[in-house]
């Protein structure tokens, strides 16, 4: 029957319209209209009284002594890396969105690339080991889609061979590390509140760090390093949030555990199905830790599951199904990179493997459970034509 057959061998697509990879949980307009109606009131628009709200129930929530409200991640990190007086080196990942990278640059330093484990997709501590130099002042580690990074073996060796370690932590709001929330580790974290985050601003960011002097760096250096009377005092930068971004993000805050919990289910669904296919792996999650989920990501080995990651993705896309190659390709692999790569070395295997077989699946906090069955039968569906591709 030629209604059987994927959508990409001629049959009818299984769904007829785009499934999206992420959409943003909003809460309705109408909980946001007195807090709207209260800035225009005041005309307070812009790192205010809602920003304040939101670094304060940030804190609580994070249980971390301070927040810093920020107009992105990126900015986060280069005004945290600008406070570590870093020079010289960072060990960072490869596999990671590229704007971890984009702020060692930005910061004048250089990245050095560190394999990632193949299983948990997070930068390896022992691979960390092997690109320490007296250069290296710093290690920049990203937890990968929500999975925390095997953060006390990053803090020994950046104990004993005095580095400082911080965090892209875009993915991280939400993920708890051995009992503990995501924010309170290293010398600090920035995380994002872009669209496609669990946590979301809109657009926006954070940093969350338990020194206070760094906290203070970073207050004062996201409004142009004005410590308020015009002396600028370092190199700062334009990084304040708006006051409209920080009401979205305090009714996103609100929703933020149950939305996590509901992502939890999905993966759980979506794995007792895709379990049953040969060639499907996932990243795997330490027991006493918690990833947001900000994306499900699967493995694809193209032997045993017969199809290779780009055959599944341009399959799923005919099927009108959006997924993403993320982080394909790896940071390393960019052309804006190219220049800093003179003498690395770059036998980053895991990286590759990776960024060539992981596809990320549709994930967002609102989506029913029979979406992601209908997206299973898609797969299930293009597997069992595989042959004919
Ligand atoms: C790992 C990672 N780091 C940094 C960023 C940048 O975040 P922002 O857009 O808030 O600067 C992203 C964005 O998705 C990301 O995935």
């Amino acid at each position: 029957m030629t209604s059987d057959k994927p959508a990409v061998l001629g049959g009818i697509p299984i769904f007829s319209d785009l499934v999206p990879i992420i959409q943003p949980t909003l809460p309705s307009l109408s909980d946001l209209e007195e807090d709207i109606l209260e800035i225009f009131a005041s005309r307070m628009i812009t790192n205010h009284k809602f920003v304040q709200q939101l670094e304060k129930k940030l804190e609580e929530y994070l249980g971390v002594r301070n927040v810093i409200g920020i107009s992105n991640c990126t900015t986060g990190l280069m005004l945290l890396g600008r406070s570590l007086y870093l020079e010289g080196e960072v060990i960072t990942p490869s596999f990671s969105f590229s704007a971890t990278s984009l702020a060692i640059i930005w910061l004048g330093l250089k990245p050095i690339y560190a394999d990632c484990d193949p299983i948990k997709f997070t930068i390896d501590p022992e691979k960390v080991k092997e690109k320490i130099t007296a250069k290296s002042s710093a290690i920049l580690a990203t937890h990968i889609f929500g999975n925390p990074c095997d953060i006390a073996a990053l803090e020994e060796i950046a104990e004993d061979h005095k580095l400082k370690l911080f965090f892209d932590s875009a993915h991280g709001a939400g993920s708890i590390y051995k009992g503990k929330r995501i924010g309170n580790f290293g010398d600090g974290e920035s995380f994002s509140m872009s669209p496609t985050k669990v946590l979301t601003a809109g657009e926006g960011g954070f940093v969350a760090t338990n020194d206070d002097k760094i906290a203070e760096n970073i207050r004062i250096g996201r409004n142009y390093a004005n410590p308020g009377d015009y002396n600028t005092s370092f190199i700062g930068l334009s990084g304040r949030m708006a006051e409209f971004n920080a009401i979205l993000a305090l009714r996103s805050l609100s929703m933020l555990e149950e939305n996590v919990l509901n992502r939890q289910k999905l993966v759980a669904h979506y794995k007792k199905r895709l379990s049953k296919l040969p060639g499907i792996t996932f990243q795997e999650i330490e027991q006493d830790s918690r990833s947001s989920y900000k994306d499900f990501a699967i493995q694809i080995n193209p032997k045993e599951f017969e199809l290779s990651r780009d055959k599944l993705y341009d399959a799923l896309e005919a099927e009108n199904v959006m997924t993403k190659k993320y982080f394909f390709p790896a940071i390393h692999q960019q052309s804006a990179f190219k220049p800093y790569l003179a003498g690395q070395d770059l036998k980053l295997e895991n990286t590759i493997e990776l960024a060539n077989n992981t596809l990320c699946l549709p994930i967002y906090s609102h989506m029913e459970i029979s979406l992601v069955d209908k997206i299973c039968d898609a797969i299930e569906r293009i597997y069992n034509y595989r042959s004919q591709f």
